[in-house]
């Protein structure tokens, strides 16, 4: 994916100009399909929040946007910034980017043949997944304290604890509205099938968020995810991830992987998944 000329512009940080002049007119059709799609498709699954940010933002859906005019309108809501970064970046630098409130953003799309799955981020799955979140104060503030946990979780070796969270909140996360369940999860909103299956198959567990009880749970990173957990509130999840999370490290630390579609005795379940159709290899 990445040429040299790109690879010796990338600075330290790994941070780079959005290389706009490399965008070509079929790399903007695919952003278009994308964009109508999941705009049919989320009007009534995603989670009011998301649909005011992505309004705010004024992302269009006429090719993909120069980062730098989204960092306008972020700057004026919450302070964050977006910056142009290669693909996945070490997770010292991704922590110390989200610390300081800057959103590493792949700047390369998919290719047609990956309109509905790929494993690793594009700047659809960051842009349209991540960032209008990012527009809401909660949550723009919940991402720079995780930043912040980032840096020390890999401190205290706990990494595998606090990157599932990340992975049931950030990535996979529904919300549970008036309206019914709703999505947040940038890892859903960016997969028109996952937004459909989230909330309607039977298969999927649904079940309350649970701190401790997440960061233990294995995920799946190339299909469907098995198990989804639900907030109440964004102010819910901020406050049950403020505290210190050493001593919940250190009580974790030993305790077994809970497999990801198993349901324990002590979970608030809001829907016990079916289980049709799962696939049987171990998670990750
Ligand atoms: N409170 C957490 C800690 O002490 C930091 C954190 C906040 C992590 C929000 C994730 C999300 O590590
Ligand atoms: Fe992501």
């Amino acid at each position: 994916m990445l040429a040299q000329a790109i690879k010796d512009d990338i600075r330290p940080d790994y941070t780079m100009d959005q290389p706009v002049e490399r965008y070509t007119a079929a790399d903007h059709a695919i952003w278009r399909r994308l964009f109508e799609r999941q705009a049919e498709t989320l009007r009534e699954r995603a989670c009011e929040e998301f649909l005011a940010g992505l309004a705010g933002l004024g992302v269009a859906k006429d090719g993909i946007p120069r980062f730098e005019r989204l960092t306008e309108a972020l700057r004026r809501a919450t302070g964050w910034q977006i910056v142009a970064v290669p693909g996945l970046v070490p997770d010292d630098v991704f922590f110390a980017h989200l610390a300081g409130r800057r959103f590493p953003v792949t700047w390369w799309i998919r290719k047609p043949e990956q309109m509905d799955y790929l494993q690793e981020p594009d700047v659809f799955h960051d842009i349209y997944g991540h960032v209008p979140m990012l527009m809401n104060p909660i949550f723009g503030d919940y991402m720079q304290a995780y930043g912040e946990g980032g840096l020390k979780a890999l401190k205290l070796g706990a990494l595998n604890n606090l990157a599932r969270l990340y992975w049931y909140t950030v990535e996979f996360g529904l919300i549970r509205t008036p309206k019914g369940l709703r999505i947040y999860g940038s890892g859903i909103v960016s997969s028109k099938s996952e937004s459909i299956y989230c909330l309607e198959s039977a298969s999927p567990n649904r079940l309350c968020f649970d701190l401790k009880r997440i960061m233990r749970t294995g995920y799946r990173i190339d299909t469907f995810q098995k198990t989804y957990f639900v907030i109440d509130s964004f102010a819910q999840l901020f406050e049950a991830t403020r505290p210190d999370f050493t001593p919940i490290y250190q009580e974790l630390r030993g305790l077994p992987q809970i497999p990801s579609g198993e349901v324990l005795a002590s979970d608030l379940v809001l829907h016990r998944g079916t289980g049709e159709g799962w696939d049987t290899r171990p998670d990750a």
